[in-house]
């Protein structure tokens, strides 16, 4: 039986969400419908307000200590969902996954370490592994003829010498793509060969969709399971990003004593009040919600696929095996990358991430945030059809 309702338009002016406010700085207009940031324009769950709420009826808000469920909530959502067995001591919370990811930078590499990346990815990642002046190294995915992607062992041979790090995005942002358990095995067994240590961040894990099933890198082998730091979050699926509360599962002892320790010595592990109560509401009273918010998202994707096969010439949507964003080929409008950006902004207002945004092989792609209202969609799918049919190459 249907409990919520995903259709309420709500308008998120005056509460600082990010994908307004930046609008006019990276798109130069505001008159646009945002679909890029990876939040969803749902409203966050009821229990987690109601938690939320719950803790404000107390009028002191001072030092606190983790709750005592904090941990189990999160080992039984992953046993149930994931088939994956965490220990308590092997967790720790982190202040959000990109945060995290900069803490393991600084904790296990040097400036000046290569580090791997897989682009298209998460841009985010070369924003951080940059920024903490390491050295990206390409190991770019194939796409296959489906439209998915797969990994390329062969160049990854090529250019892994002296890497110290992969970062892995499981499942992988933009593509959507679930990797198979065959994949992550073999990426374990070659990054233990060669050193390296595996980052896995598993933010969308909970949001695989259709028959899709995510498959916890260090959960794959023991390779993985010795070899690897994963990040995840309840934030990306309750839509609670703005709250802050994220977690790290690090199963090898020795690479754990390090980390822990740095994290500990630095008062990180220690989280915001209200991080430990939204994670526990969301993993001990989510899986309703998160079902019923997952086949709301797959009619959205069903919809724009639909939609862009019978009304948008030379735009393909790939559905994705994970998350409520859509990686559009555009590549058949032959546009270059300002006319491709022109064409959606200026033209179908629009506001989308660029491809390119996430490095080599993003050319000619859009990403879609189809985490919205229906009716929001099919707004936006009627001003890009409009804006594609003014090309001069979609005219007779
Ligand atoms: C793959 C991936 N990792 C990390 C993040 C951000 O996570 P956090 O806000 O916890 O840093 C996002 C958000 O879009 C994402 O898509």
């Amino acid at each position: 039986m249907k409990h919520y309702s995903f259709d309420n338009v709500i308008c998120r002016k005056g509460t600082n969400c990010s994908k307004l406010r930046a609008l006019q700085m990276l798109y130069g207009r505001t008159d646009l419908i945002p679909l890029w940031v990876a939040d969803m324009d749902f409203a966050t769950p009821p229990f987690i307000l109601d938690a939320l709420r719950a803790r404000l009826e107390h009028p002191i808000l001072g030092y606190t200590c983790i709750d005592e469920d904090y941990w189990p909530a999160l080992i039984d959502w992953q046993r149930q969902l994931h088939g994956w067995d965490i220990q308590k001591e092997w967790i720790s919370f982190v202040p959000g996954v990109i945060r995290g990811l900069g803490f393991a930078l600084q904790v296990f590499t040097k400036p000046g370490d290569l580090i791997i990346t897989q682009p298209p990815v998460y841009h985010m990642f070369k924003h951080v592994i940059e920024g903490n002046g390491r050295v990206i190294v390409d190991n770019p995915l194939i796409r296959m003829e489906d439209g998915r992607y797969d990994m390329d062992f062969d160049q990854l041979a090529t250019v892994a010498e002296g890497a110290k790090m992969l970062v892995l995005c499981n499942p992988h942002n933009p593509s959507g793509r679930c990797w198979p358990k065959e994949t992550l095995q073999r990426l374990a067994d070659f990054c233990a060969e060669h050193n390296i240590l595996v980052v896995s961040d598993e933010i969308h894990a909970d949001i695989a969709l259709y028959s899709a099933k995510h498959v916890p890198f260090a959960s794959v082998s023991e390779a993985a399971r010795n070899n690897s730091i994963t990040f995840g979050a309840p934030t990306k699926t309750f839509n609670c990003a703005g709250v802050v509360s994220s977690w790290t599962v690090v199963p090898n002892k020795e690479l754990r004593e390090r980390f822990f320790t740095w994290l500990v010595a630095n008062e990180i592990d220690c989280p915001p009040m209200f991080s430990p109560t939204v994670a526990i509401a969301a993993y001990r009273h989510g899986a309703e919600w998160r079902k019923e918010m997952l086949r709301y998202i797959e009619g959205n994707i069903d919809f724009v696929v639909d939609y862009c096969q019978e009304h948008i010439p030379g735009i393909i949507a790939q559905r994705p095996e994970a998350s409520f964003l859509i990686w559009l080929d555009c590549r058949a409008l032959e546009l270059s990358h300002d006319e491709l950006n022109h064409l959606f902004v200026d033209e179908a207002h629009l506001a989308l991430n660029d491809g390119e945004m996430f490095g080599a092989g993003g050319e000619g792609f859009m990403r879609l945030n189809v985490g919205v209202p229906r009716k929001v969609l099919e707004q936006a799918l009627k001003q890009l059809a409009e804006a594609v049919a003014k090309l001069p190459s979609t005219q007779s």
